[in-house]
């Protein structure tokens, strides 16, 4: 039994509901997990708004919410390798926004125990996409990466790696967001028209990675980079397309592989999301609402 968050129509955080439900039982091949922690990504509003309707049309009620972590609380006879007590990672599309669920075993994965639940639970989505976008382009020490969005979630996952892997980042964040992006081992520069300018001074880059989007940062990484086959992006949209810039491409197929690794190195300490705001389950449209305009720094997470 716990707090539900679900939607029945598409549109923005007020269509956004609040329930207490019953958990099921978990049925062949299901688990049941109370949730400690749950990360807010901009895919979450993005789908209730109804950005994928196309390519994903949703059922309705609905549960958003892709990535989160928890304790076993029950476990399907017919299911190997999870036993109660456990601790999990949970990644899957939508149904994360609950304190308690029902999910297939095969989407979970071994929380580290030194590793606490609101990291493991920001690990799969924006630190996935920064570790799938970085095997893409594959940066090399010494060179030099540019960060658009480098004070977001993907942006400070692309940093944390990069850095720890040798490589000079440069990052683009707004002037408030410069100390931040620093402490992350980052050049900071101010995004804008003076962009192309202030990297050049800098001595160019041998990379790119987008993790904002838009015609502006895609121009400026046409400017600054020859070879778009060194540039990957997280927001793909129809200026990346035209430009040719490749998506992250984060096949769900690695996601096991993937959550792994980022497991070890949120473990070495390498990657650790700065919280900007824990929010009540409860208040996700709260959290919606702070996602979507668009200037969070580190990670927004759900507590149930
Ligand atoms: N697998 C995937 O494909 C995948 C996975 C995760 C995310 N994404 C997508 O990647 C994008 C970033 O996700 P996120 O989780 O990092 O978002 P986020 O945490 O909400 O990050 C937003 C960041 O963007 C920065 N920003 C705002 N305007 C900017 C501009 N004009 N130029 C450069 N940076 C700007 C903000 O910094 P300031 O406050 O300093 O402006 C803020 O730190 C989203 O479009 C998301 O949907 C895709």
């Amino acid at each position: 039994m716990g707090t539900t968050i679900f939607f029945d129509e598409y549109g923005d955080s007020s269509v956004l509901k609040v329930r207490d439900e019953e958990t099921p039982s978990p049925n062949s091949g299901e688990v049941r997990v109370s949730y400690r922690a749950i990360a807010v990504n901009p895919a979450d509003w993005k789908i209730v708004a109804g950005y994928a309707r196309d390519f994903l049309p949703l059922q309705f009620p609905a549960v958003p919410g892709n990535e989160s972590a928890g304790v076993v609380t029950a476990v399907a006879d017919d299911v190997s390798g999870f036993a109660v007590g456990d601790e999990v990672i949970r990644v899957g599309l939508g149904g994360s926004y609950r304190a308690e669920a029902t999910v297939p075993a095969s989407e979970l994965f071994p929380k580290p125990a030194d590793v606490d639940f609101e990291q493991a639970a920001a690990l799969p989505v924006a630190a996935g996409s920064a570790f799938a976008g970085l095997e893409r382009i594959a940066v090399e020490p010494g060179e030099t990466l540019l960060v658009h969005g480098g004070a977001g979630g993907v942006g400070i996952a692309v940093t944390q790696i990069a850095v720890h892997r040798g490589a000079k980042v440069i990052s683009t964040a707004s002037a408030r967001n410069h100390e931040f992006v620093r402490g992350l081992g980052a050049t900071p520069v101010e995004y804008g028209p003076g962009l192309v300018g202030a990297v050049t001074a800098l001595g160019g880059v041998d990379a790119v990675f987008d993790a904002h989007g838009g015609a502006d940062c895609v121009a400026a990484t046409q400017a600054l980079l020859p070879d778009l086959t060194r540039a990957t992006t997280a927001a793909a949209d129809e200026h990346s397309a035209a430009a040719g810039i490749a998506h992250v491409g984060a096949a769900m197929d690695q996601i096991g592989r993937i959550v792994a690794a980022l497991a070890e190195l949120a473990g070495q300490g390498v990657l650790r999301f700065p919280v900007q705001e824990r929010i009540p389950l409860a208040e996700a449209a709260r959290a919606f609402d702070l996602s979507r305009a668009g200037h969070v720094r580190g990670k927004l997470v759900l507590v149930p």
